[in-house]
């Protein structure tokens, strides 16, 4: 059958036959809110490079986070900006050191009212803004990382995280993690394995975010954007290492890789909706070139069809709070 007997539009004449049929659902459980918090500050300062996204206080990022619950996001991810950095990153493995510190006063204020996740990388806190520890020729040191990121994880375990998401691209970062976590008596505490994340320009704000002084680029560790069954290989290495969820970053650029890593693994999928790509929007709209809200749900619905079944994305409280009067 073909038209005139068969009419796809009869199931798009009003809202409520198109809600009816609506194939893909986004739950505010399923969203992941990034959250930036910077030592030393009093006040929470915007960032520019993100309209409407800030570097907290440890006061205002409590706060938030409180209001992120009540919104109904499934977790936040912490992010912190250490007010000196150097080239081992030692504010990341510090307990005092200001993500640390941040984790226990959220874990402190919301308990297990949501998930509560850490970044679990160098880069916020090293001088060169590398994501690991450099050798003397200047190159990235794979394994002597490693070692940083398995004191690192256990550092945040202590202070409370539910989840901690290794971040590095480093080799075998997902193994060491866990064997450290379990060692320190942390079998509890879940790993987000950046498994998949390509080295990407959409990263752009982010790095004014945490105020990264990098030179050069990612490329030696990240992975090249043309590339999809590398990354099916780094999904499947990071699930023989343990990671309990894997994440493909960043997002829209990588529907395809989304939905690759999802009819391959069993494990849930995440995906980040990056800084650039809201950016992207936000900078579109404040122009009044597109439509804001409809461009917020729209890029975060095709995330979720493409396979994510955990998104995290800047737009997650908003897009929590319209989502629950819809349904
Ligand atoms: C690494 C990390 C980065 C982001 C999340 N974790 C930066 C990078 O790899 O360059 C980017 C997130 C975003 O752009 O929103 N710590």
């Amino acid at each position: 059958m073909s038209y005139p007997d068969v009419r796809p539009r009869r199931l798009r004449r009003t809202p409520a036959l198109r809600r009816m049929v609506e194939e893909t659902r986004v739950a505010p459980s399923e969203l992941v809110l990034p959250m930036f918090v910077k030592e030393g500050l009093t006040e929470p300062r915007p960032i520019a490079s993100m309209p409407g996204v800030m570097q907290h206080s440890r006061d205002s990022l409590r706060k938030a986070v409180v209001e992120a619950v009540q919104a109904g996001v499934g977790g936040v991810m912490l992010f912190g900006v250490p007010l000196a950095k150097d080239p081992t990153g030692s504010g990341g493995t510090d307990p005092h050191g200001i993500l640390n510190v941040a984790l226990r006063d959220v874990v402190a204020e919301v308990g297990d009212a949501t998930v509560v996740m850490s970044d679990l990388c160098l880069d916020e806190f090293t001088s060169h803004g590398h994501c690991g520890l450099l050798a003397p020729d200047g190159t990235v040191d794979n394994d002597a990382t490693l070692a940083a990121y398995a004191e690192m994880a256990v550092a945040q375990a202590a202070a409370g995280a539910g989840m901690v998401g290794p971040s590095g691209m480093m080799d075998g970062q997902v193994g060491v993690v866990r064997k450290a976590l379990d060692a320190a008596g942390y079998q509890d505490v879940a790993i987000l394995a950046y498994a998949v994340k390509y080295a990407s320009a959409f990263y752009g704000p982010f790095r004014d975010a945490v105020e990264s002084s990098l030179q050069g680029d990612r490329r030696t560790y990240q992975q090249d954007p043309p590339n999809i069954r590398e990354a099916l290989r780094e999904v499947a290495l990071d699930v023989a290492e343990g990671a309990d969820v894997v994440m493909v970053k960043p997002a829209l650029p990588y529907l395809d890789v989304v939905a690759a890593v999802r009819a391959a693994v069993d494990v849930p999928v995440a995906a980040y909706q990056i800084s650039g790509e809201y950016s992207m929007v936000e900078g579109a709209a404040a122009s009044g070139w597109i439509d804001r809200e409809r461009a917020m749900l729209e890029t975060i619905t095709s995330i979720r069809r493409a396979g994510a079944q955990i998104i995290l994305t800047y737009w997650a409280v908003e897009a929590a709070r319209l989502l629950r009067t819809r349904y």
